[in-house]
């Protein structure tokens, strides 16, 4: 198989030939979502060849029951899975009694496009049937950013060589399964099946979590353009719904199905009310119709890339690659709804349960901060606010007290969903990005009032964990912090991993100083926060002390610290040694070697320099990425990006593009050969930032916006827009210029290559 096949094309992915092998990939990279809901591509018509359904409704899920070999306490009772929700897409086609299968018939100019400039997905091909017959067809269908219920879908077919019969059945099936299950069991129940004036829905529920999602349709033909009734048969059954339709066409006819379809669900509606509001939403898309709710679609993405395009110009699959990252993160999250999340896969697959996971606080948040109206990241901080009773009770149940928080490593609702002990249990450090969102969140927008509103809450329970997590060793007489995780899993049960150290230190002292700043500046503020968390004086006071006396591993000849104790006792040989029939280790080797090897699955010193770069002298820095570096085999999605990002801080502009390739192309060129399980979306925004912070060298420190920006030499430009309180600014880079540009009226103060410089509304900063 062919893992390179994507057209490279500025605006579209796309894919020429039908192959069979890449069905599933395609399925992802195709994959369509407003936010709300998703859809892989998969065929609107029958395909027995091997493919994998997915439509996804945004927060609805499934707490399939945890299966492990062998229980320990605290385990979370289930793992939340995204659900493979009822599927509205389906339209199968007979032509003279002979369906239409692209695994069985002769398929020819197959053409499949994502337009992400526009929001929508076409595919187009000419088959031929056992019988001879061939048919052209062509299907556009796109899920609206405006109308979040509704998925529309045109599909054309054209009798070319024959004149005979076509059958047509549109379809709503709610017999769907998860592929990943742990016991085959399915996931929902289908309440209700519901058929007038030619509109037909399933109301169905989510066992458990009783979850209501009412999934419509309505159809709509045109032969030759002009609109047509045919007489429909409706087949029910168990868990689905057809309409059958049946015309004969001459030769050259075209017949066009206009079908208009979606969900509504119980997050968003009364229960009772479901059926009758996906009604009411079918007949207003029906009467808007196909061309004005496409569009409104161009519209409502020309908005998103007025901000969020980077330009690349001189080498067109980097500015594939950084758009349909973009497109992607859009795809995926729009903002509106803080109940929602950047599940790793997105809408694009089931795998990691769809859940929110830290990849949103370290990786994501700043993607949005800088490319939507800050409302947007602040939801996704809200979604952690209103989970904390959750993360106070995950910690309760591991033995904290006071109001500790531990945030889940794996969630949906708040509650803990991962089920591998030492993720579960060990891999805390996701509590101290919760605490750096915030933190780059006020830095970003300069909106302090977040934190005596919000954040100051989630603070102190994080700070709090740690004070408990901290124990004092009497042989070090310092804190430490045994037996975790670092974000390297390829180490586990580890003590005083210094990034977790790091974090935890940084956390406590960051509370200790907020509640200072809050008693003096917000007093009202100040008692309700104490009253409601129970605060006292005291505490900061300890906080200081542990930070104060956090104990960091340090290897004195290296002059480099310990990724964890013991460290220097592995044997320590590059990557670059390894034979490449054993990599990736995660495929080729025993765990168990895994663990005893000094390999880093992804950035774990590395990150914690990179959220603190302000921390550390470059020379400093240089020092641990030329030790960690050659050391680690990227095996996470989130490796690269941080690794690039300090490349081009570092000037090892080589290294800085390796890594940057690594992450941009990492789905498009399937580099894993796993993009059939779906895309990698948080990773998507490490791909941004491996531009913005890498090659633009933007910094967000101390109340300081600057940028220091250098270019790969395999690019003639590139250029990129960010919103910064208020003000939108355009960078421009070229090897031979660089341009910074106010496009809007609020006047800005950024620093240039260490330099502070005004830039007045419409102000160009040209530096040759
Ligand atoms: C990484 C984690 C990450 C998760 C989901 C894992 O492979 O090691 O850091 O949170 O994937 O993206």
């Amino acid at each position: 198989m062919n893992h390179n096949y994507i057209i490279p094309n500025e605006w579209s992915i796309i894919e020429e030939g039908f192959e069979a092998t890449h069905v599933t990939a395609s399925e992802s990279l195709f994959s369509i979502g407003n936010g709300y809901m998703g859809q892989r591509a998969n065929f609107e018509e029958t395909y027995s060849g091997e493919t994998l359904q997915g439509s996804y409704i945004g927060g609805i899920y499934y707490p399939d029951k945890t299966r492990v070999g062998w229980w320990k306490n605290g385990y979370p009772e289930y793992f939340a899975k995204v659900l493979n929700a009822p599927n509205w897409i389906g339209i199968s086609i007979k032509i003279n009694g002979q369906e239409l299968d692209l695994n069985t018939c002769k398929v020819a100019d197959f053409y499949r496009e994502l337009n992400m400039k526009e929001g929508w997905l076409k595919r187009s091909f000419k088959a031929t049937l056992k019988n001879g017959d061939e048919i052209a067809v062509q299907s556009t269908r796109f899920l609206s950013l405006s109308y979040k219920e509704i998925g529309v879908i045109k599909y054309d077919i054209t009798a070319l060589n024959f004149s005979g019969t076509v059958e047509i059945a549109s379809n709503l099936d709610a017999g769907i399964m998860n592929q990943d299950t742990n016991y085959d069991e399915f996931f929902w129940k289908v309440l209700d099946i519901h058929e007038s004036d030619n509109k037909a829905s399933i109301l169905s529920e989510t066992l458990k979590t009783a979850f209501q999602v009412c999934t419509s349709m309505q159809n709509i033909f045109h032969l030759n353009k002009n609109e047509i009734h045919l007489d429909k048969k409706v087949i029910k059954e168990d868990k689905q719904i057809s309409y059958q339709f049946q015309i004969d066409l001459n030769k050259g006819d075209t017949l066009s199905l206009y079908k208009y379809a979606g969900y509504t669900q119980s997050m968003n509606h009364p229960k009772d009310e479901l059926v009758a509001t996906s009604i009411k939403t079918l007949i207003n898309a029906t009467k808007l119709g196909f061309d004005a709710l496409l569009n409104q679609q161009k519209q409502d993405w020309a908005k998103i890339w007025e901000t969020a395009d980077i330009e690349i110009k001189g080498d067109v699959k980097a500015q594939q690659a950084i758009r349909f990252n973009i497109f992607q993160l859009n795809q995926t999250y729009t903002g509106e709804d803080a109940r929602l999340n950047i599940g790793p896969k997105g809408f694009t697959g089931e795998k990691y349960g769809g859940s929110t996971y830290w990849d949103t606080e370290a990786y994501c948040i700043p993607f949005y901060l800088s490319t939507k109206d800050k409302q947007v990241a602040k939801n996704l901080l809200l979604y952690r606010y209103n989970q904390l009773d959750k993360a106070i009770e995950n910690a309760k149940k591991l033995g904290f007290k006071n109001g500790a928080a531990l945030y889940p490593m794996v969630t949906m609702n708040g509650e803990e969903s991962h089920n591998e002990w030492e993720i579960t249990f060990e891999e805390i450090h996701r509590n101290g990005a919760m605490i750096y969102a915030i933190y780059n969140y006020v830095n970003y927008t300069g909106d302090y009032n977040y934190i005596p509103e919000f954040g100051m809450e989630v603070i102190i329970a994080v700070a709090r964990f740690w004070a408990q997590r901290a124990t004092l060793s009497q042989a070090k007489n310092k804190y430490v912090i045994l037996g975790v995780t670092g974000p390297n899993e390829y180490e586990n049960n580890v003590n005083n991993n210094w990034y977790t150290n790091y974090l935890a230190k940084w956390c406590m002292h960051y509370a200790a100083e907020n509640m200072q700043r809050i008693e003096s500046e917000f007093p009202a503020d100040y008692k309700r926060i104490s009253d409601k968390t129970n605060f006292k004086e005291t505490e900061s006071a300890e906080w200081y002390k542990i930070a104060n006396r956090m104990y960091f591993p340090h290897d004195e000849n290296l002059g480099v610290y310990m990724q964890q104790d013991g460290f220097m006792d592995k044997e320590i040989i590059p990557v670059s040694q390894l034979p490449k029939s054993e990599r990736p280790i995660n495929q080729k080797w025993s765990w168990d070697r895994i663990l005893r090897s000094c390999y880093i699955k992804q950035a774990d010193v590395l990150q914690g320099m990179y959220f603190f770069e302000n921390q550390f002298s470059t020379n400093k820095l240089q020092k641990h990425f030329d030790f960690y570096e050659p050391l680690t085999v990227h095996e996470s999605s989130l490796s690269p990006c941080v690794h690039s990002i300090l490349a081009s801080k570092l000037q090892m502009d080589e290294k800085a593009y390796e890594m940057y390739l690594r992450t941009a192309r990492l789905d498009l060129d399937d580099y894993n050969h796993e993009v059939h399980e779906g895309c990698h979306i948080t990773s998507m925004a490490g791909t941004w930032l491996s531009v913005v912070q890498g090659f633009g060298g933007m910094r967000n420190f101390d109340n300081k916006l600057s940028f220091n920006p250098t270019i790969p030499k395999q690019w003639k430009s590139y250029s990129f827009k960010i919103n910064y309180r208020g003000a939108t600014i355009q960078v421009y880079k070229s090897h031979d210029e660089t341009q910074f540009t106010n496009l809007s009226d609020t006047p800005t103060t950024i620093v240039v290559n260490d330099k502070k410089m005004a830039l007045a509304p419409e102000g160009l900063l040209t530096y040759k």
